[in-house]
C-alpha cells in the first residue's frame, strides 16, 4: 500500500476517474448483455442441461420464468434508453416489467440452488445465495433485510445498475415459516413480512460508509427453495377431502403453503411453483457422467494435475450411486462417497505414480466396506 501522502492530487483524480471509467464499462456491458439476450426457454433449457440433470418438469417451468424475465428486462431497457437518451440510471427506473419470482420445493440435495446459480451464469447476471434461518426480524440480532441488499451490491461488483438486474436466491424458505420457527425468540411472520417490499419491488438506499447508494429491487428476480418436509401430506389430504386425483405437486396451492406456516402474501409474489423430484439412482449416475461439472469430474481434474487419469467403471458408478443414495442427501451425497472411495489414492499416488487409474466394482465395495 502507498502511504496516501505519496500520490499526488493529480494522479488520485486519474486514479478515481479510471476506476469510474471501469464501472461504467461494466456496467454498459452488463446492460448490453441483457438487451442482447435472446435465449428461449428452450435454449436455455439445453444449456441448463448441461448442468443440471433430471428435473425435466421442473426445468421447464423455471427457464421459461427466467428467459422471460430477463427478455422482457431487455426489450423495456432497449426502449428505456432510447427514452433516456443513453442514461441507463433513468432507463432502469422508468423501466415498468411485471415480474414472476419463483419457488422450488424439493428434498435436500436435489438441485433447487444449483439450477439458480447455473441459470444466473448462464444469463450473465450477478447471484446471491441468502439463507433465510440466519434471518430474523429487524432489530433483532442476526440478518434482516437490508443486508440483502448489501450482498446484491457486492455480488455486482459495487455496481448498482448491474445489482438491479440480479439474481437473489432465499435457500430454505421453508425454515421462517410461522411455526418452524415459533420456539425462537423471533417470529417467522415478523421476518416473512420484513421481505415482502423488497422481493415485490421496493426502491431503497444503502449506506455505505458516506456513501448512499441507490438500489432499487424492482427488477431483482428472486428465486425461493425449500425443503417443506411434511407439504405432500397437507397438499395430499386435501386432495383427498376434495376427491382430486393425480400428482401432488401439480395440485400445490397457495392454501396448502399457507397452512404450512407461510404468509399469503409473500407466497403471492413468488408466483411461479416448482416441485423437484427425489434424485435416482440413476439420475445420481447420469450427474457423474453427463454433468459438466460434476463431483466426479473435479477428483478427475485434481487428479490430473498430478498427470494420474482417472476412471471409473460403469459398475463402479452404479456403485457410486447407490451408496450416494443412501446417504439421503441426494447429490451431495456424491462427493462424501467419492471421497471415501479416493481418499487413500488421493494420498499415495501423486508423485508416485502416473497414468491410468481404473476404479472398478470391487474396488468401490473395498473402500467403502
Ligand atoms: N439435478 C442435479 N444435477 C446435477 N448436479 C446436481 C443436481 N442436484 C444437485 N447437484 C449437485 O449437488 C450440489 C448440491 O445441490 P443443491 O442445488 O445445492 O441442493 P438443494 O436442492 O438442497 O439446493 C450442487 O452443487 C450440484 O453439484
Ligand atoms: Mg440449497
Amino acid at each position: 500500500m502507498i502511504p496516501k501522502d505519496r500520490i499526488s492530487k493529480h494522479k488520485e483524480q486519474r486514479i478515481e476517474e479510471k476506476i469510474a471509467q471501469f464501472r461504467v464499462g461494466k456496467e454498459m456491458e452488463a446492460v448490453q448483455e441483457i438487451i442482447e439476450f435472446d435465449k428461449t426457454p428452450s435454449d436455455l433449457k439445453a444449456d441448463m442441461d448441461r448442468f443440471v440433470i433430471g428435473q425435466e418438469h421442473g426445468k421447464k417451468i423455471v427457464c421459461t420464468a427466467i428467459a422471460f424475465h430477463y427478455r422482457r428486462l431487455g426489450q423495456a431497457l432497449k426502449e428505456g434508453i432510447v427514452d433516456s437518451k443513453g442514461d441507463i440510471d433513468i432507463a432502469l427506473r422508468n423501466t415498468r416489467t411485471p415480474k414472476a419470482n419463483i419457488m422450488i420445493v424439493g428434498p435436500t440435495g436435489c438441485g433447487k440452488t444449483y439450477t439458480s446459480e447455473t441459470a444466473s451464469s448462464l444469463v450473465g447476471v450477478s447471484f446471491v445465495h441468502e439463507d433465510m434461518t440466519k434471518f430474523s426480524e429487524v432489530g433483532y440480532v442476526g440478518q434482516n433485510a437490508s443486508d440483502i441488499l448489501v450482498d446484491l451490491l457486492l455480488a455486482a461488483g459495487g455496481n448498482p445498475n448491474v445489482a438491479q438486474m440480479g439474481i437473489v436466491y432465499f435457500d430454505e424458505i421453508d425454515k421462517i415459516a410461522t411455526e418452524t420457527i415459533a420456539y425462537k425468540d423471533v417470529s417467522g411472520r415478523g421476518v416473512q413480512k420484513g421481505l415482502l417490499h423488497m422481493v415485490d419491488g421496493s426502491d431503497n438506499t444503502v449506506h455505505i460508509g458516506k456513501e448512499r447508494i441507490f438500489l432499487s429491487t424492482k427488477h431483482v428476480l428472486f428465486i425461493a427453495g425449500g425443503t417443506f418436509e411434511n407439504l405432500e401430506n397437507i397438499v395430499k389430504k386435501r386432495m383427498r377431502r376434495q376427491d382430486l386425483k393425480g400428482k401432488w405437486r401439480n395440485f400445490m396451492t397457495t392454501d396448502d403453503l399457507v397452512e404450512f406456516g407461510m404468509e399469503r402474501q409473500l407466497v403471492g409474489r413468488f408466483p411461479v411453483r416448482v416441485v423437484y423430484d427425489q434424485l435416482t439412482t440413476q439420475d445420481l449416475k447420469d450427474i457423474m457422467i453427463k454433468s459438466e461439472d460434476s463431483a466426479l469430474l473435479a477428483f478427475h481434474n485434481d487428479l490430473m494435475a498430478w498427470g494420474i487419469d482417472l476412471e471409473f467403471t460403469d459398475e463402479a458408478l452404479t456403485e457410486v450411486a447407490k451408496q450416494a443414495e443412501l446417504e439421503g442427501t441426494g447429490a451431495r451425497g456424491l462427493i462424501s462417497v467419492l471421497h471415501r472411495v479416493l481418499l487413500e489414492d488421493m494420498y499415495h499416488l501423486p508423485g508416485n505414480y502416473t497414468g491410468e487409474f481404473v476404479v472398478d466394482n470391487n474396488y468401490v465395495k473395498e473402500r467403502l466396506g
